[in-house]
């Protein structure tokens, strides 16, 4: 067995949160990026990017994000919206909308519609009360299933896991089997202020 190398092992209980922060956003990239709506009791729109995201679950279909508290221990205002009206719509942008996806990312006051700070449309999705954004070529409708509560440290985290109970798919991205991703322009966060674009893919056959 070969020995670890001793300046290659970090002891978790020594490190700073912001530390393992840079380690795991540097480390786990390109990150899908989930751009979540939501509407708090008054019925004010939010919207917001959450890169901690991946599918949880295919039947039923779960969704996973995780936004985490802030460095003042506050839930943001996705998180609380979600405990009072628990319903989400999950958006895939794409390159066309990453600017806008980005200007969504500010800390506003929480009842300031962040669509008509972003310079977006609404469209409904379904029965759902949650507004999902008209140019995002797909849309994933969700209730809350569960919010997982992982303390109340700064960046702790509150993984949200919603259930897909209705979708929307332009068909300009999706025939019914494929995804196009020369259509979608899918992209994924990187550590800090860093994107990828999807422009080298390769196969690889999966072994029998
Ligand atoms: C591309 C991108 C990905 C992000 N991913 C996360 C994330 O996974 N978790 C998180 O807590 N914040 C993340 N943020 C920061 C939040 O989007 C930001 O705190 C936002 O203001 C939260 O909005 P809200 O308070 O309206 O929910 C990300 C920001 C960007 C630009």
């Amino acid at each position: 067995m070969h020995e670890d190398d001793q300046s290659a092992i970090l002891d978790v209980a020594e490190l700073e949160a912001s530390i393992i922060y840079r380690l795991m956003s540097g480390a786990i990239a390109p990150r899908p990026i989930a751009w979540v709506s939501t509407i708090d009791a008054q019925g004010n729109a939010n919207l917001a990017p959450f890169s901690f995201f991946n599918v949880a679950s295919v039947d039923p279909p779960v969704l996973a994000f995780s936004p985490l508290l802030n460095g003042q221990r506050q839930a943001k205002d996705t998180v609380r919206n979600l405990q009072d009206v628990p319903e989400c719509v999950v958006h895939i942008g794409g390159e066309a909308l990453v600017e806008a996806l980005n200007a969504t990312s500010a800390t506003l006051p929480p009842n300031e519609d962040e669509f008509l700070h972003a310079g977006l449309e609404k469209a409904t999705l379904g029965n759902l009360k949650v507004p999902r954004i008209a140019a995002a070529p797909i849309a994933f409708g969700c209730r809350v299933r569960d919010i997982v509560n992982f303390g109340d440290r700064p960046l702790s985290g509150r993984l949200v896991l919603a259930e897909v109970v209705v979708i929307h798919a332009d068909p300009s991205v999706w025939d019914g089997r494929h995804v196009d991703p020369d259509v979608l322009h899918p992209v994924g966060r990187m550590a800090g202020a860093d994107y990828a674009r999807v422009t080298d893919r390769f196969s690889l056959q999966r072994p029998e």
